[in-house]
């Protein structure tokens, strides 16, 4: 089934190039940033997945996503990101937005896919919405311990980290909900999670699906943890107002770019 992921990837995506400079920089930054071997071996220990393909279709998750202007999106996408993120030295992505229901996980789970598809770089996909899980339901991923496990003390790194596509995606599921989500991010247990990604993997990139901005303290709790926000709004939904209260918020953080998600426009500006 991974094999089929992956094929129907590949070959939907292939047919598209990025322009001639976007092409050498990613180049350039795959020489950089591509995992050692070292790396990739130590990722082998991990487990596999256990996803389902149709949980995924009915999500719109990319492998399962047939529609080509919505992957010719997150292609450019990742490589903006990927060009934002060498530019700055910055490893770690928070997903974000406004209000409820805007396509964060959605986006944190398809720009992952895509990252760990292109280049030569693991990535880790954590579900920080401590709150509300979601990436393991859209995945329609069943697994033993989760994050929970791990911020309760009842698991281990290797126990919790799943790998999916291929040899370079490390999913970080979760199954329980936190009330005291913030007391939790802010946690030294928390802080160890995050040392332990880096200390597994030197080079890699790390996307942590969050809850909105404004909707609770969390991603205020977590950001000195994180690199870089990546900011999901959905066309009509997040309002000037919304945009003014996360001013504040977000000028204590780095933006990596803004998601517009639910264009009705369907050229490619639109979606970044
Ligand atoms: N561009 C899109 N096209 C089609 N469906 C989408 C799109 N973006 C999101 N959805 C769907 O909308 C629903 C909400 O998306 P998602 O859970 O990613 O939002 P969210 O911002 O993470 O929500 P929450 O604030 O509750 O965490 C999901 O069912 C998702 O599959
Ligand atoms: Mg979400």
């Amino acid at each position: 089934m991974e094999d089929a992921i992956r094929r129907g990837f590949s070959d939907r995506v292939t047919g598209e190039r990025p322009n001639a400079i976007e092409t050498s920089n990613l180049r350039q930054r795959v020489r950089r940033m591509a995992a050692a071997p070292a790396e990739l071996q130590s990722a082998r220990r991990f487990q596999n997945a256990n996803v389902d393909v149709r949980a995924m279709e009915r999500q719109c998750v990319l492998p399962a996503v047939s529609d080509t202007a919505a992957l010719r999106a997150f292609k450019i996408l990742r490589t903006r990101v990927l060009r934002r993120l060498d530019m700055h030295k910055w490893s770690s992505i928070a997903v974000s937005g406004m209000s409820v229901g805007e396509g964060k996980t959605l986006t944190a789970i398809n720009l992952a896919l895509a990252l760990s598809q292109d280049v030569n770089t693991f990535v880790f996909l954590v579900d920080l919405d401590l709150q509300r899980p979601q990436v393991a339901n859209y995945l329609g991923m069943t697994f033993e311990k989760g994050l929970s496990d791990y911020l309760l003390g009842k698991a281990e790194l290797d126990e919790i980290v799943y790998k999916l596509q291929s040899e370079r995606l490390g999913v970080i599921p979760n199954a329980r909900a936190f009330q005291h989500s913030s007391e939790f991010l802010n946690s030294p247990r928390m802080g160890e999670f995050t040392q332990a990604l880096e200390r597994e993997m030197p080079r890699r990139i790390v996307i942590f699906d969050m809850p909105p901005l404004l909707a609770s303290d969390d991603v205020l709790a977590f950001a000195p943890q994180f690199d870089s926000m990546l900011l999901v709004v959905s066309e009509g939904k997040s309002g000037r107002a919304m945009l003014r209260g996360a001013k504040e918020v977000l000028a204590e953080m780095n933006l990596l770019g803004v998601v517009l998600n639910r264009s009705k426009e369907r050229n490619e500006s639109a979606y970044y």
